[in-house]
């Protein structure tokens, strides 16, 4: 499969009064043309600042992306782009969904039009077939009577509706790659679905690469071929949906798959959940950053971190359990 976007050695950090967080530490990943991938961890991880920083959209001088980060989309430089250059890129080639519609929305422009704007900055096509485009694409993502809804402005629609919004101006651009970052969270659970099954059936048709982004491990099974396990602004393990859901090895990923509701769950069973929290990234540890939480937590895991090892065809840990291992053989 042809690469579409590479990403290599990314740091990222945030000065702050409470000093440097390390919110991206060290992270190589890479997305297939046509293919999706999920990138899951729990709030705080860095999954929106990795998503922000494929977008170039990390703002300096509060934010940093680190020397020697490497950020390639279809083998061009990401970091490198400015001026018109960076504005057919962001929202043309590579858009986003965020989490919450209503704030990405503007409240006091009728959502067609929103649309129509999006084609004009991309697409050299004139406003009146813009706004047939624009009528179409909100059919296509599921809204009913979809003429009359694009006179109406965000505040009239309900929350899975925005969702769909704001995928249809994500896709009105034909973008090559599509981030959604938490496109569900917001929702209630039968919607989550829905929108899920949506970005499957554009994905479908367009062809379009998607990241999507998502601290449930649950709703990744469905639709992403790869899957990419962050913690503490680094990737602890990867590799095929799966490798990551029958055969995890990292103590991390097995833990978040622990606490993903099951359908045989007891009524009020109380739901799984890691104990602990993740570690303050302003003083980020020496070793394994998950070490504090891990009940097979060695010497070795508080003082060194542990380099990504192999396990089977692509799929790929950072855990020292596994490094001894293989050492041992
Ligand atoms: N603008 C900012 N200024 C300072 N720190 C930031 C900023 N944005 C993010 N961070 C810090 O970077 C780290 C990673 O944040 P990020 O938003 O990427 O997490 P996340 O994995 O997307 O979490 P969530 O699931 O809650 O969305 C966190 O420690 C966060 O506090
Ligand atoms: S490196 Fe050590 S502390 Fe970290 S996940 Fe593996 S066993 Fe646990
Ligand atoms: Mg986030």
């Amino acid at each position: 499969m042809a690469e579409l976007l590479k990403v290599e050695n990314l740091r990222v950090s945030y000065h702050t009064y409470a000093g440097e967080i390390r919110a991206v530490r060290d992270v190589s990943f890479s997305v297939g043309e046509n293919e999706i991938v999920a990138i899951v961890g729990e709030s705080g991880c860095g999954k929106s600042v990795t998503a922000r920083s494929i977008l170039g959209l990390i703002k300096k001088p509060a934010g940093e992306i680190k020397t020697g980060s490497k950020i390639d989309f279809n083998g061009e430089n990401v970091l490198s782009f400015s001026g018109k250059r960076r504005q057919n890129y962001l929202g043309g080639e590579c858009s986003i969904v965020f989490q919450d519609p209503l704030s990405a929305l503007n409240p006091t422009m009728r959502i067609g039009r929103q649309i129509v704007e999006n084609i004009l900055v991309h697409r050299s096509i004139s406003r009146n077939e813009a706004m047939v485009e624009a009528v179409r694409i909100l059919g296509k993502v599921g809204i009913d009577d979809p003429e009359r809804r694009s006179r109406q402005y965000p505040h009239e629609l309900s929350g899975g509706m925005r969702q769909r919004v704001m995928i249809a101006i994500a896709f009105s651009c034909r973008p090559k790659l599509l981030i959604a970052d938490e496109p569900t969270t917001a929702l209630d659970v039968t919607i989550q679905s829905r929108v899920i099954e949506l970005l499957r059936e554009l994905h479908r048709e367009t062809k379009t690469s998607i990241i999507l982004i998502t601290h449930d491990l649950g709703i990744v099974a469905g639709i992403a071929e790869r899957v990419y396990v962050m913690y503490a602004g680094k990737i602890v393990e990867s590799g095929s949906t799966s490798n990551i859901f029958y055969h995890s090895q990292h103590p991390y990923t097995k833990a978040l798959l622990a606490s993903v509701p099951r359908m045989t769950m007891a009524n009020k069973e109380p739901l799984p959940y890691i104990i602990g929290t993740p570690p303050d990234l302003a003083v980020p540890p020496a070793g394994c950053a998950f070490a504090p939480r891990c009940k097979h937590c060695m010497n070795i895991c508080v003082e060194q971190q542990p380099e990504p090892v192999a396990y089977g065809s692509g799929h790929t840990l950072s855990c020292w359990l596994q490094s001894l291992e293989d050492a041992a053989l």
